[in-house]
């Protein structure tokens, strides 16, 4: 049995579709995903532009609808639930990191981290706040808002913000593709760490295979499906990986153009 097997499941998917449009102008964004995210991993969800990884992070993580299959997140499933039911869900079970970091620049990094759980009402768990400032290195920037902080430091206080409420998983859609090598392996560092010290669960989707070698597990869509995954790969199977998939993608492209 492989680690995976045994791993449990943090959210999954059913034969998960999306179609946007109708007509000769409909899209096909998701065709067919059937996927376990597991507890306690750090996995990359990667392929070419269009291939539908927004759509499916948006699905899993309550942003978006599907038009068919089904979303398990901590072992509901998100279909069953009315709007209160769902918002709760996404506000406790669920954190997100969107590519252009999403803090409101009127508030102070610290108050940008609450943000989650005083919309919620709730009280932060002291040692937690102070664990995760401290991971994420912000301890000297809690005062400063969004314009007085460097992209990658903005970034580092919306993971943090993701963080905050103990989620069960977290969803971060191209979290350093803003962001200078530096700023990005601080970004990856922090959530690897999290993965690693707090058990945390990251599903990210990236284009970079440096940021996808940080990871335990690299998932590969194409067209709407699922194509492929690799296990804890170094960056070089990564790079190998795409090229395989992008000359199968033009050989496919090719020979339909030859039939059409
Ligand atoms: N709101 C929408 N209306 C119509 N089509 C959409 C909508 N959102 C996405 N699509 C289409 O669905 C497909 C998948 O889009 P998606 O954003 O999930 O791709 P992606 O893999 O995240 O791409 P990228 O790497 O460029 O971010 C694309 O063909 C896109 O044009
Ligand atoms: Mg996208």
């Amino acid at each position: 049995m492989t680690t995976q097997t045994m791993a449990a499941s943090a959210a999954h998917t059913t034969d998960l579709r999306k179609t946007y449009g109708s007509g000769a102008a409909q899209v096909k964004a998701l065709d067919g995903v059937s996927l376990d995210l597991y507890a306690g991993q750090f996995t990359a969800i990667m392929g070419p532009s269009g291939s539908g990884k927004s759509t499916l992070m948006h699905c899993l993580a309550a942003l978006d609808t599907p038009t068919a299959g089904e979303v398990v997140v901590d072992g509901v499933a998100l279909a069953t639930l009315k709007d209160k039911a769902l918002t709760k869900l996404r506000r406790e079970r669920i954190g997100f990191v969107f590519q252009a970091f999403n803090l409101v620049p009127t508030l102070t990094a610290e108050e940008n981290i609450l943000l989650p759980l005083t919309l919620a009402g709730r009280k932060p768990d002291p040692d937690w706040f102070e664990l995760v400032v401290t991971t994420v290195g912000l301890g000297d920037r809690l005062g400063h808002r969004p314009s007085e902080m460097s992209g990658g430091q903005q970034q580092r206080v919306a993971c943090a913000r993701a963080l905050i409420s103990k989620p069960t998983i977290v969803f971060a859609d191209e979290p350093t593709g803003n962001l200078d090598t530096i700023s990005g392996g601080e970004v990856l560092g922090f959530l690897r760490r999290s993965v690693d010290e707090f058990d945390q669960t990251i599903v990210m989707v990236t284009h970079d295979a440096h940021a996808a070698s940080y990871c335990d597990r690299v998932i590969f869509l194409a067209d709407g499906r699922v194509v492929d995954e690799l296990d804890s790969p170094d960056r070089d199977q990564i790079l190998a990986h795409m090229t395989d998939l992008q000359e199968a993608a033009l050989r496919r492209a090719g020979q339909a153009g030859a039939l059409s």
